[in-house]
């Protein structure tokens, strides 16, 4: 048997969520489940080897082609760009990128220069670049949502899922930026040197989604 394909999951929910798909395709992911500590994990009878790893990493290891495939968010991948192919919609893992401010406050007003705080500043910058306004951007680590409640932002770029965490912050949308969900992607020599497994693998994934 040729050497396993390598997957790269995104740690947490999209891992879980792409198990669960791998095992509605008949395949054994107990190694997966029972995984303790480890990071590389077998699923055999698919001849897969699933590598766990953060968002940006994932890409980084497709895109050095020391994963073939991967799964993270369009989120990380509208944000870090970088040479890979996107082959499928997952469809899980579904949110979306917005902008919001606190409510009530009238964004668009005036013409001074808005400052807007973000985990994402490519997705920010081209966001805006589109609408030929100009930003300044600063970059959070995390709980973007407290910048415009500290008042060092007027408006956040960021990831909503439910709405809670704005809602439970006064804060709200006023403009969608982009859906997000999770993406099935592929290092483009992998593509070449393994496409009958690879093609195989995504037409049983896609009869299952
Ligand atoms: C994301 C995002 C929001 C929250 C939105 O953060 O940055 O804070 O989820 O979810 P909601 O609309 O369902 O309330 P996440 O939980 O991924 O944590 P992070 O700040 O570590 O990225």
């Amino acid at each position: 048997m040729d050497k396993p394909i390598r997957i790269a999951l995104t740690k947490g929910r999209l891992e879980k969520d792409t198990v669960g798909l791998l095992e509605k395709l008949g395949f054994d992911c107990s190694a997966v489940r029972d995984k303790g500590r480890k990071l590389i994990l077998p699923v055999p009878d698919a001849n897969l080897e699933v590598v766990l790893a953060k968002a940006n990493d994932v890409i980084t290891y497709v895109e050095h082609g020391v994963c073939d495939m991967g799964v993270v968010g369009k989120d990380t991948i509208m944000e870090m760009k970088g040479k890979f192919f996107e082959l499928v919609d997952l469809g899980f893992g579904r949110c979306k990128f917005a902008l919001a401010t606190k409510k009530g406050y009238d964004f668009y007003r005036g013409f001074g220069v808005k400052t807007i705080a973000t985990k994402y500043p490519n997705v920010s910058r081209s966001f805006f670049e589109k609408k030929g306004m100009d930003v300044d951007i600063v970059k959070i680590e995390g709980s973007v949502e407290l910048a415009p409640l500290l008042e060092l932002a007027d408006g956040i770029v960021d990831i909503v899922e439910t709405g809670t965490t704005l809602k439970e912050n006064g804060l709200e949308v006023i403009e969608d930026v982009a859906p997000i969900s999770a993406r099935l992607i592929v290092n483009t020599v992998s593509l070449k040197m393994r496409q009958a497994e690879i093609e195989s693998l995504i037409e049983k994934i896609q009869a299952n989604l």
